[in-house]
Parts: structure tokens; sequence; C-alpha cells
């Protein structure tokens, strides 16, 4: 089924809430063109200097770091309620010594106005051009989130993504979990 342009607004609750359940993928292309995928289960969408953006939060261990850091953008899909297998292998495995788009039989339909791979099989697909990025500082970070989040360091890089382009199923909102 072929996609529609939606609203970045549209089907807010039923995103966060698989944000927060099983995660969401994000797609990016590492230097030699593989797409790689990676789950996050932190981000936002909302408004910022007059955009709409997507932030997300990538640890510089990820492969996605390395993959963003060279391309400057990303996706973001959204997976339907069925691929939470894959929302685990992509969670669990790096794209230094795999490829996740054949693991887990997805397909890139490649974005539209970035460089960058989409899941043809998410219920919404993301287009994100990175204006902004900055890192977490520990010293101005609440301690609690350090002891819980930091014990590592490895202390996230915050990409802002303006939102150049967002499709998605006619069927998106039965597609994704309910909320
Ligand atoms: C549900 C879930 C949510 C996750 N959220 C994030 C996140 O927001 N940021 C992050 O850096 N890693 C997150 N991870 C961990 C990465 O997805 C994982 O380390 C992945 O294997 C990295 O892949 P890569 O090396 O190909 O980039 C999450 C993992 C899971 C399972």
């Amino acid at each position: 089924m072929a996609k529609q342009k939606i609203a970045y607004t549209d089907h807010f609750a039923a995103v966060m809430n698989t944000l927060t359940s099983s995660g969401v993928l994000v797609g990016a292309y590492d230097a030699a063109g593989k797409g790689n995928l990676m789950t996050i289960g932190w981000g936002a969408i909302g408004s910022i200097w007059g955009l709409p953006a997507w932030i997300i939060l990538v640890r510089p261990s990820r492969y996605t770091y390395r993959c963003i850091e060279h391309s400057g953008c990303f996706t973001v899909n959204v997976p339907t309620a069925d691929m939470h297998m894959a929302c685990a292998v992509c969670g669990s495995t790096s794209g230094r010594t795999r490829d996740k788009f054949a693991d887990c039989k997805l397909t890139d339909e490649k974005a539209q106005t970035v460089l960058a791979p989409a899941v043809a099989e998410a219920a919404i697909i993301y287009e994100c051009q990175v204006v902004h990025r900055n890192d977490v500082q520990p010293e101005r970070l609440d301690g609690e989130i350090i002891s819980g989040a930091y014990t590592a360091g490895d202390f996230h890089r915050l990409y802002y993504g303006k939102i150049l382009a967002v499709r998605a199923e006619a069927d998106a909102g039965d597609r994704l979990r309910s909320v």
C-alpha cells in the first residue's frame, strides 16, 4: 500500500506509545552506503526554531552515531505492532558487524528528501535533516539521571532533525500499538 503525506503531529499519542514500548527505528547510511537501523526509546517530536523536528539521543558507542555524523540526516521509522522482533534485533546488534535490513527481512525504500534509508514495512516514516547537535553535559544533568542512565559514561549526542517529509500508511492508526 502506498504511503500518503501526513502532518508531523498526526498519530502523536500512538507514536509516543510505540517509542516508549517497543521503540522506533532510526535509519542512516554508513560511509560505504550500507543502510543501518537502530532502535531508540528516547526522543521527542516538537516545534523548535519554528521547525517541525525530531530530537533523538544517540550514544557515541553506536554505529548509528558514526553513520549520522557522516551523512547528516536520518529517518525515524515507526514500526507496526507486529514488528517487535525487528525492534529487538535492531536494539541489540550492531551495524558494524550485521546487515540489519537483511537480518530482519526489511526493505529499504530510501527516503525521498534526504540520503537515508527508510523502512517500507513501517507504518510511518519521518525524513529528517540534522540542523543541530549537542552532547549531554554531565555537570548540568540531574544526578539521579546520571546514576540511572550513565553508569558507563557514553553520554548521548542529541541530534535535532528538521522533519522534511512524513508519510504513513492509510491504516497507520490501526497498525500501531493501541494507546
Ligand atoms: C527499546 C530500546 C531502546 C533503545 N534506545 C536507545 C536510544 O534512545 N539511544 C541509544 O543510543 N541507544 C538505544 N538503544 C540501544 C541501541 O539500539 C543498540 O545499542 C543498537 O544495537 C545499536 O546499533 P548500532 O550499533 O547499529 O547503531 C535502545 C535499545 C532498545 C532495545
